[in-house]
């Protein structure tokens, strides 16, 4: 810096670097002080106008009211209503026509099921898996082994009402012995491995009839209608195969009740109802209907 001032007349500062850089002491620009006004005035507007200044147990609300969400949920809403009116003729038709005709007008099917898989992530999938795939002990819903039926309608019954299947323990009348149990247990994997007619299973077979396990299981471990059993010759096991899990089932049995209460060691199956638990049960029962369907195994 130097100490004398080779410019004295021009209106520097005297602070003098590198012998001629000099700092003058003109006034900044008219346009870059009214933008500093400008802003200034902003902020004056933005403290009163907007919520600001946080207080111990508060805030500035602002004059305006303005908040966040409240133009979160105004912005939602225009993009509801907008969805709402594209849609219209789409959930009109689900709601009027029956799931055998969705299924068969392939544009509604495609939209049935594209609405339905966050509906499916939301009230479904804790149960039976993101995809339908099953979880230990709920049943699989993208194969063709349907407990209560494959048919759509039968698929839109079960979500509306729930189902609940029965299986008495040691058999139909109760009087299954721990042996004859273990014996029913090898003809039951016999029969999911095919060779139900190994003369090593033919006790098991004798128990198989004698506990009645026929009248719901079939004679040929193959339910004739779908009313809940499980099919015991296809290999997919809805609770497990291992050999002692299955003798538990049996002599446990499914959703066994005494005097109103689920018994200890019994294997409890329950499908809820979802007529009162869906929002707009009606068109979401039949787009969820036509979803199960659609995941592979629909009849
Ligand atoms: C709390 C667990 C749970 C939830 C949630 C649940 N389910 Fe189920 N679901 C079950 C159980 C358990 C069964 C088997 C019932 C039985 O064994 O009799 C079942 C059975 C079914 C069946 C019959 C399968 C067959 O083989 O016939 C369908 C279809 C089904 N559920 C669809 C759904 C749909 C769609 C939803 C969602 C709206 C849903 N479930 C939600 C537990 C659940
Ligand atoms: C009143 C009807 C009924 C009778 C009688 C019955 N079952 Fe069942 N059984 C069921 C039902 C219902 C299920 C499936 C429950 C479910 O999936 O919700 C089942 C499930 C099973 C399972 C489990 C299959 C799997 O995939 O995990 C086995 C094993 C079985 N039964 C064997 C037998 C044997 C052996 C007998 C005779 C001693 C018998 N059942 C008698 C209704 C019956």
């Amino acid at each position: 810096m130097a100490h004398n001032n080779p410019w004295p007349d021009e209106g520097n500062t005297g602070h003098i670097w590198d012998e001629d850089l000099r700092e003058l002491d003109n006034p900044p620009p008219l346009w870059w002080m009214l933008s500093f006004y400008a802003g200034f005035i902003m902020i004056v507007f933005y403290t009163l106008y907007y919520p600001t200044i946080p207080l111990p147990n508060s805030y500035t609300k602002g004059v305006a009211g303005w908040t966040a969400i409240e133009e979160y949920h105004e912005d939602y809403n225009i993009l509801k209503d907008w969805r709402e009116k594209k849609f219209s003729g789409q959930e009109e038709q689900l709601a009027a026509l029956s799931v055998e005709e969705i299924l068969q007008n392939d544009e509604l099917k495609t939209y049935a099921v594209k609405t339905s898989k966050v509906l499916f992530g939301d009230y479904c999938a804790a149960c039976h898996g993101s995809g339908g795939q099953g979880n230990p002990n709920f049943p699989v819903l993208a194969d063709d082994d349907w407990l209560w039926g494959g048919k759509v309608s039968q698929i839109k019954t079960t979500i509306t009402n729930g189902r609940q299947g029965n299986m008495p323990a040691r058999g139909m009348m109760g009087n299954l012995s721990d042996e004859e149990i273990s014996q029913v247990t090898d003809y039951v994997i016999a029969l999911s491995e095919g060779r139900a007619d190994d003369a090593a299973v033919a006790a098991g077979k004798g128990v198989f009839a004698k506990g009645m396990c026929v009248a719901c299981h079939g004679p040929a471990g193959k339910p004739l209608a779908p009313a809940g059993a499980a099919n015991l010759t296809d290999g997919i096991w809805r609770f497990s195969g291992d050999r002692d899990e299955i003798i538990k089932t049996i002599t446990n049995g499914v959703n066994v009740k005494k005097n109103g209460e689920t018994t200890a060691n019994t294997r409890v199956a329950i499908m809820p109802s979802f007529k009162d638990r869906l929002p707009n049960a009606d068109v979401n029962i039949k787009r969820l209907a036509v979803y199960v369907h659609s995941l592979g195994g629909g009849q």
